[in-house]
């Protein structure tokens, strides 16, 4: 299977741009599944609760998911891209999953981050994986399993383990970093989990108010035994694609006697 990272650099609220400039990478080279950024289409940090209303965009009728479709449609492959939601009334920091057929699915953050507590509400739906279909080198379809999580999930150690135990082969991790750690974390997610991860983050900076925040670069994937297969520049956009069998994924034995499933101990856990 081929799965990458785009990693960009939005201009704040220029969705349209942001979102032609991913189609413009995307268009470059072809893989199953790429993962963009958190809110990729609008950028981050917001600086009053009427800004981001306007920029946040029903899931997946808004015009964003719609131009992520066609792409989708277009390349024939699979997109995890981060952007505001607007439900019900809430805005939700959600992450869409499209693929030539259309829309598939929509991840509401759970783990809010910093100032987003005041932007938007925490996920109200439990963390799920999707199938994915794609193609061997033998030119078989087969399917795999991926799992969507945002940026800050990751220092929640529940969001990786949670989507393991439901089965995934991927984790889709569409970010905007600020702090250092994750990309070093993950390693450590994948390891622990034995899975895939994909984390695209943004390069560049915001000044939107009397804070500037400088986003890490550093996209990544990362093998079930925690190598890292590409690590992105941290200061300049990227698309990158590599060639990954999910089904490693899913041999959760270190040895004869130690699996990372059978031997939890739940029950010790409470
Ligand atoms: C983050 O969750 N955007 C750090």
């Amino acid at each position: 299977m081929k799965a990458g990272i785009v990693q960009t650099n939005p201009m704040f609220g220029e969705v349209r741009e942001n979102t032609e400039s991913a189609r413009g990478l995307i268009s470059t080279q072809h893989a199953d599944l790429w993962v963009l950024p958190e809110l990729f289409n609008t950028g981050y940090q917001f600086i009053s609760k009427k800004e981001v209303e306007e920029l946040a965009e029903p899931v997946p009728s808004g015009p964003t998911t719609q131009h992520l479709i066609q792409i989708a449609k277009t390349a024939q492959t699979h997109i995890v891209a981060g952007l505001a939601e607007s439900a019900g009334g809430q805005v939700f920091n959600s992450a869409v999953l499209v693929g030539p057929t259309g829309f598939m699915a929509c991840y509401r953050k759970i783990h809010l981050f910093y100032e987003e507590n005041r932007w938007f509400s925490p996920g109200d739906r439990p963390f799920q994986v999707y199938e994915l279909p794609y193609k061997s080198n033998k030119g078989d379809t087969l399917t795999c399993k991926i799992g969507i999580m945002i940026c800050f999930d990751w220092i929640f150690p529940e969001s990786a383990r949670t989507l393991t135990l439901l089965g995934a082969d991927i984790l889709c991790h569409p970010s905007n970093l600020v702090l250092p750690h994750c990309p070093q974390a993950m390693l450590t997610r994948c390891l622990e989990n034995r899975v895939y991860a994909i984390t695209t983050n943004r390069v560049g900076a915001e000044s939107r108010n009397t804070e500037t925040l400088h986003f890490i670069g550093q996209s990544q994937i990362v093998t079930p035994k925690g190598t890292i297969l590409f690590r992105a520049p941290e200061d300049q956009e990227s698309i990158h694609m590599v060639d990954i069998d999910p089904k490693t994924a899913r041999d959760k034995t270190i040895n004869s006697y130690n699996d990372l499933i059978k031997n939890r101990a739940p029950k010790f856990y409470r």
